[in-house]
């Protein structure tokens, strides 16, 4: 079996093109392996990013065909099996370094102009197992970028987007965050929480089901956003 693919290229916005490969499918290959073997034997100019291989670390985030998805993560065997062409592009709503790899910058600013950590810790407030499972969902985040490339709104008047929501949400239901209603009240309203669709197109992405729409309207709730 032979898979195709279809490969955005670019420096700069300018000169953005797309290259088309044929290589021939490996038992388990995913698209991570894919391009690594396009690297290796067609292409070593070929850019794109990726670390742990095992879907934790969030850095290999690509559009499939539209769709952001993890590279490490994506099985390639039903577009062999049925010939179809895969699309590779960069992902949506980021400005492209080189190829794949686009620039995070934006987002670890963001992240500190929020202050998305729990800065006040009580020592006496234990989490106990209910609490725990509560917060999962927010602390699960692997920071891949998915539901940030898929929203509609990010680009729209300084919204922060659904990744940093997800974490705010965190520091809602943490008791260790002592500032707690403070804290929230501010990011919520730096990162202009009242922007969101409630469309629902990050929960549809997320590979991690953290769900941030769902925790965003959540967050609506208590804070009465809109009213
Ligand atoms: S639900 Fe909100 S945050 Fe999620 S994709 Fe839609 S507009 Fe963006
Ligand atoms: S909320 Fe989900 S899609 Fe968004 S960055 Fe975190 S893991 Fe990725
Ligand atoms: S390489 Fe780490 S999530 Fe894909």
């Amino acid at each position: 079996m032979v898979l195709r693919l279809k490969i955005k290229r670019q420096k700069d916005a300018e000169q953005a093109y797309y290259q088309s490969f044929e290589i021939p499918y490996e038992e388990g290959m995913t698209l991570l392996t894919a391009l690594q073997k396009i690297k290796e034997d067609f292409d070593p100019s070929l850019s794109f990013r990726h670390f742990c291989r095992a879907g934790i670390c969030g850095t290999c985030t690509l559009m499939v065909n539209g769709f952001p998805r993890l590279a490490c993560k994506e099985q390639i065997l039903p577009y062999a099996l049925f010939n179809e062409e895969l699309t590779i592009e960069p992902l949506k709503n980021f400005a492209v370094l080189k190829d794949l790899v686009v620039d995070k910058e934006r987002i670890i600013k963001k992240q500190k102009d929020l202050g998305l950590w729990i800065k006040e810790r009580s020592k006496h407030l234990p989490i106990n197992p209910e609490l725990s499972k509560k917060i999962e969902k927010s602390a699960d985040c692997i920071l891949c970028l998915a539901c940030q490339s898929y929203c509609p709104q990010v680009l729209e008047e300084d919204y922060a987007g659904p990744l940093f929501f997800a974490k705010i949400y965190r520091l809602y239901e943490d008791p260790r965050e002592e500032e707690k209603p403070l804290r929230i009240k501010q990011a919520v309203r730096e990162g202009k929480l009242y922007h969101c669709l409630s469309c629902n197109k990050c929960n549809l992405v997320c590979p991690k089901e953290v769900e941030p729409a769902t925790l965003i309207r959540e967050l609506m709730q208590v804070m009465d956003v809109g009213s």
